[in-house]
């Protein structure tokens, strides 16, 4: 099985080929989503509000995310992954994204790390980049500035806003950048921005002419009935079977229609003594959850 490197993606956009990315915070889903034959994986710090409940991704710490990355490592085998630097990891200072950046990639086995923010990181992105760690950049909507975007709000709606959005696109580029992750912004500057990139555009909520695109693994699923904004699509109703299967489990379970001969274990050997204050005489267990003792 061949890994999808950095150098694969690239190819993937020079021959036309769009990048399926999507998010995964553990082994076991990693395992699937890879087996399904996802190019990228994500470990996004999106898991601040699908796996911990928060409602932003700001309380996200670097160790959280080394804690999944290396889950999703050990799920993983040809996938290209991608950890997300959290909130605080990289704004306060250079030397600190590059320390931080290395800890994801050395502890948490990320092949590459993503930040969010345009030509004001170009320097930041620089020195990880030289530092020999590929980086994956995002712009537009960028959940860890919550606060000074005013909500979670398309961006780049007007002409100032896009021409922003493409400088940062191209500084981010000539920054190192390997690819861009551009979220909630018109498909027309997402076009544009595509166009204009050598390196592959990934969209989320930026149309259909981006060069690949990814979504939160919870949304696709439909994990969460009450969470349909506009740019997501429901590829199943997890929400739904995972309803229906705990329905069936405690239905059987105050039925006392499971566990049945069938799940369960026996010995030999084992003799019960009565009455119960009676030490039992216990010569031989042979299994224990059928491990041989
Ligand atoms: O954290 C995340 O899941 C992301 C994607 C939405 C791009 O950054």
């Amino acid at each position: 099985m061949k890994k999808v490197t950095i150098h694969t993606l690239a190819r993937m956009k020079a021959a036309g080929e769009k990048i399926g990315m999507i998010t995964a915070y553990d082994a076991s889903f990693a395992r699937l989503l890879d087996r399904a034959g996802t190019d990228v994986l994500l470990v996004g710090d999106s898991l601040g509000m699908v796996i911990q409940g928060n409602d932003s991704t700001l309380p996200v710490t670097l160790e959280q995310m080394i804690y999944h990355t290396r889950a999703v490592r050990r799920g993983t085998e040809r996938a290209h992954i991608v950890g997300d630097m959290p909130f605080m990891s990289y704004q306060g200072s250079i030397d600190d994204a590059v320390t931080n950046a290395g800890r994801l990639v050395a502890e948490g086995g990320a092949e590459s790390v993503k930040l969010e923010g345009g030509s004001e990181f170009a320097e930041v992105v620089r020195r990880i980049v030289r530092a020999g760690i590929p980086v994956m950049g995002h712009i537009g909507l960028t959940p860890q500035s919550v606060h000074k975007m005013g909500g979670y709000v398309v961006q780049g709606r007007d002409n100032q806003k896009a021409r922003q959005l493409l400088d940062d696109a191209l500084a981010l580029e000539a920054a190192g950048c390997f690819a861009i992750v551009l979220e909630a912004i018109p498909m027309e500057l997402a076009a544009q921005i595509t166009g204009r990139l050598k390196i592959p555009t990934i969209g989320i909520g930026a149309g259909i002419h981006c060069d690949g695109q990814v979504l939160v693994l919870y949304d696709l699923l439909g994990m969460n009935p009450d969470f349909a904004p506009k740019f997501v699509k429901r590829f199943a109703d997890l929400a739904g079977a995972i309803d229906g299967a705990t329905k069936a489990y405690l239905g059987e379970v105050r039925a006392q229609t499971f566990p049945t001969e069938a799940q369960s274990f026996h010995s030999q050997t084992l003799r019960l003594v009565t009455p119960a204050d009676e030490e039992p005489e216990i010569t031989e267990t042979k299994a224990v959850y059928g491990v041989p003792v």
